[in-house]
């Protein structure tokens, strides 16, 4: 088995330009599809792990005048989330705290939604806990989280040894790659009731969609700091780095290719 790339919490995909236009590309309209009938004007939402809160705009605007508070353990994804928030949405707080210790009364939240953020947080039952404690009693969690195991390209090339070496590196930091597939147990755990499990793929085809998912490939996975990472600990050679690279600029310049990224999602209730 190879070393861990880090024995501590360390959140795998940093926070890089790169891979921050993944992040933009997102909008609540298209990735928190499963959550916005549940919402109506006044319901109060928690957004944990709200990043750079292109999620959180449209999740405050669809509770308007209730409230939205996001928060994130890094400062510099509340910046611009905050900027953002100057954009038009006065309900929208955000704050930097850690999802596992929140800065708010017990029963506070109609609704707390995350989005690929368990798959990162290492003890997923202080998350799920602390949520369920800032929820009110029948307020609902909604999660959706990536399931690494179901997401590919086409033509895959020699391209599904480095979906793997991604896996194994979220691992290495305490992640949960497969997490979309766990929620629905993982909820169950923690002590949610009435619980819908479904899944989406996000499909990278047009050329503005493959350019953000070969954005992040080549510019973060295929980065020095990446490589060294994973080459370090044994789960890569700089060989195999070689001929991804050269399979990923086949997989860019094929006119049939496609990407896929696939999610896991779940909305449980609070008992009351
Ligand atoms: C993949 S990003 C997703 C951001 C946003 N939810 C989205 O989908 O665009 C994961 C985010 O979770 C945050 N995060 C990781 N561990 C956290 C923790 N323990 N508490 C709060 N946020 C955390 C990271 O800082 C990062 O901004």
């Amino acid at each position: 088995m190879p070393e861990p790339v880090s024995t501590k919490s360390t959140y795998t995909m940093g926070y890089n330009e790169d891979f921050l236009q993944m992040l933009h590309w997102r909008s609540a309209e298209t990735h928190a599809r499963h959550l916005l009938p549940h919402l109506e004007p006044g319901l109060s939402v928690l957004g944990f792990g709200c990043g750079p809160g292109t999620l959180s705009v449209g999740l405050a605007r669809a509770v308007e005048p209730g409230e939205f508070h996001g928060v994130d353990i890094e400062r510099t994804q509340i910046d611009i989330a905050r900027a953002a928030e100057a954009g038009g949405h006065s309900n929208a707080t955000f704050h930097v705290a850690d999802a596992t210790d929140l800065p708010f009364e017990n029963d506070t939240f109609d609704v707390a939604h995350c989005h690929t953020v368990l798959n990162h947080v290492p003890d997923t039952h202080a998350v799920l806990g602390e949520v369920k404690r800032v929820l009110k009693p029948g307020g609902i969690i909604s999660c959706r989280e990536l399931i690494a195991g179901s997401s590919f390209s086409e033509p895959a090339y020699s391209l599904a040894g480095a979906w793997e070496t991604f896996t194994k590196l979220v691992v290495a930091n305490g992640g949960h790659p497969q997490m979309g597939k766990e929620l629905k147990t993982r909820l169950v755990e923690a002590g949610f009731v009435d619980i819908t499990a479904t899944a989406s793929v996000d499909m990278f085809s047009t050329p503005e969609a493959k350019a953000v998912l070969d954005g992040v490939i080549t510019e973060w996975f295929f980065s020095p700091k990446v490589m060294a990472a994973a080459t370090a600990s044994g789960l890569a050679t700089h060989e195999q780095f070689d001929a991804w690279k050269l399979d990923q600029e086949k997989w860019r310049q094929h006119p049939g290719s496609v990407g896929a990224i696939a999610f896991g999602e779940a909305i449980a209730t609070k008992p009351r």
